[in-house]
């Protein structure tokens, strides 16, 4: 028996239980996998209240992000040895000290990643891989928009766009988060919590606007966010801490000025090997390099999974955080 935190009910924070469970030997294709941590995501969230319903139905075990040693080899399985280190993203599971992983969703971690950097970036680094390299091309001189620019994917994709020569203009939820997000990589921190955001990108940007707005945030800066956008641009919306938005009329997106919008997820992205190994060396490399950190702000016992949570939810979070089995 291991220890895990399952959701037996869809529900709050409180649903997270925290309890023994049977993991068996690895079947066709699959790792065992002895974790070192799992990373903490908006994603467990939506999960968690049953936003996104459960793949493998009620209970599961919560997490989407983790690292770890391999401890066991399935038939069938050529890439992969036990004492391999790896890291991964895969739908729930993760929040466990040992685990079950598919083998083709495993990456070798190089000898420079720890396990808390890998649990804390599989998922947020590689998606902001995608959002600036493949959604939308980050180029040198371009206005980006990134919404709660201090959090875990906000401060990877602050440091990365930075990193790819963008003018970076971040919205964040408190002065504390502003100068966080100014020392990762973000040009111009706007307290969207007091300050009109448009007005403010609007005069930061001498009214060109950006070329590019990355929104996780969704309800609640939906549709302010499309006056923030320059003619031809694009919306890129990502997540929906605050809410999911609502459906609109698409022409409102002529109206902005022949905007383009996307709602991207890294499943699609990274769902051939081939991609994700590709997506996940250029992630390796950029942190291996040091042109982006990761920052691991919040580390927790994996008992206290629903603190985790509390504090992700109330916005009380900076950067990535992770659970310790
Ligand atoms: N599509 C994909 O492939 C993908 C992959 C990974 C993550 N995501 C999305 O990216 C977003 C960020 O994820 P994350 O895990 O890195 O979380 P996070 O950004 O660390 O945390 C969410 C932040 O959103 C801001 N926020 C604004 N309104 C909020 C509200 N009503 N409730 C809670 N937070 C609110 C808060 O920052 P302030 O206090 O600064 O406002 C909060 O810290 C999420 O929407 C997530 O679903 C998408």
């Amino acid at each position: 028996m291991v220890a895990a935190v399952r959701v037996h009910q869809y529900g709050g924070p409180e649903v997270l239980t925290y309890e023994d469970i049977e993991v068996g030997p690895p079947g066709q294709g699959q790792l065992r996998i002895k974790q070192h941590a799992s990373g903490v995501n908006f994603i467990d969230t939506y999960f968690r209240m049953g936003m996104y319903p459960s793949p493998v139905g009620l209970p599961f075990v919560s997490g989407n992000e983790g690292a770890g040693e391999v401890v066991a080899v399935g038939p069938g399985v050529t890439e992969f040895k036990v004492g391999d280190r790896v890291g991964y993203v895969t739908a729930l599971g993760c929040y466990a000290a040992e685990r079950l992983l598919a083998a083709d969703r495993a990456v070798k971690l190089p000898a420079n990643i720890t396990y808390e950097q890998a649990a804390a970036m599989m998922l947020k680094g590689m998606t902001v891989e995608y959002l600036v390299r493949r959604t939308f091309k980050v180029q040198k001189g371009q206005n980006v928009l990134v919404h709660a620019a201090a959090g875990g994917v906000g401060l990877i994709l602050c440091q990365w766009a930075n990193h790819l020569g963008a003018n970076v203009v971040g919205t964040v939820g408190s002065e504390k988060k502003a100068e966080l997000a100014k020392a990762n990589g973000c040009h111009h921190a706007i307290l969207y919590r007091d300050e009109d955001f448009v007005a403010r990108v609007k005069e930061i940007t001498d009214g060109k606007l950006c070329a590019v707005a990355y929104d996780g945030i969704g309800k609640t800066t939906f549709p302010a966010t499309l006056d923030c956008i320059s003619p031809l641009g694009m919306f890129v919306s990502f997540g929906s801490a605050s809410g999911q938005i609502e459906a609109f009329n698409i022409n409102i997106l002529q109206q902005k000025g022949s905007l383009f919008a996307t709602r991207p997820t890294l499943n699609t992205y990274a769902a051939k090997r081939e991609s994700l190994l590709d997506i996940a060396n250029h992630l390796f490399e950029v942190v291996g390099s040091g042109a982006v950190k990761i920052p691991v702000n919040q580390k927790y016992p994996l008992r206290d999974a629903a603190k985790a949570h509390r504090d992700l939810e109330g916005r009380a979070t900076t950067g990535s955080s992770i659970l310790l089995p």
